[in-house]
């Protein structure tokens, strides 16, 4: 089990990008995304030139003991009503049990104390157990159900949306963190 000390989120770097796009371009990373698609060098390139400019997101690497081993990102940030929309994955396999959920600390603390946002979202297709399982047990409520809302292989499939709000986070913070680091 990581400590918290040897756990940290920081900005993707043009060295990270082959890394990042190894993962995102897995099979087991698309098949629970909504943009599926094989993704080239140059577009990824292109992506991530225009986020320099972009300050409606922001794309963080998840290291334990200086490895990057997934990615934290917030997109939409809307500064007017105080919230975002947050996606996460592990890009390695094989990780102790446990990572993910300190990943999804690491991040909604970023969220609520370095961004300042009121309301994180986040959505899940139905079928991604794991993650609709995830959200919940980061304390996050479940907002909609969006029936056969977005086309995956040719198949209309449903969408969870959740979201969890700063002072919820804050009455349970301690707890997460005792979940997540054992302490
Ligand atoms: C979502 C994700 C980050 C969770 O990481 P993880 O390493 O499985 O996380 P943890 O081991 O900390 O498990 C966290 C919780 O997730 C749920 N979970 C993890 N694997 C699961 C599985 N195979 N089936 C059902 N639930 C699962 C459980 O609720 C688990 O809590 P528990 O151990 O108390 O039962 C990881 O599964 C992932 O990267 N998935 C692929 C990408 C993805 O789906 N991203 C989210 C898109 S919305």
């Amino acid at each position: 089990m990581p400590r918290r000390e040897d756990c940290r989120l920081r900005p993707v770097a043009e060295d990270d990008l082959e890394l990042v796009l190894n993962w995102r371009n897995s099979e087991r990373i698309r098949r629970n995304m909504y943009g599926d698609h094989i993704i080239s060098m140059e577009e990824h390139k292109a992506w991530f030139n225009r986020l320099k400019d972009d300050s409606s997101a922001v794309y963080l690497l998840f290291e334990v003991c200086q490895t990057p081993v997934g990615m934290v990102y917030f997109t939409d940030i809307d500064r007017k009503n105080s919230k975002c929309f947050w996606g996460f994955y592990l890009g390695e396999d094989n990780l102790p049990r446990g990572t993910g959920t300190i990943l999804g600390v690491s991040g909604m603390e970023y969220a609520f104390e370095i961004l300042q946002i009121r309301k994180l979202c986040g959505e899940a297709f139905q079928f991604n157990s794991a993650s609709v399982k995830f959200f919940q047990k980061l304390g996050f409520a479940r907002e909609g159900h969006f029936v056969r809302h977005v086309l995956k292989e040719g198949v209309y499939e449903d969408v969870i949306s959740f979201a969890l709000f700063k002072d919820c986070w804050q009455d349970r913070r301690n707890e997460l963190e005792r979940t997540a680091f054992h302490v």
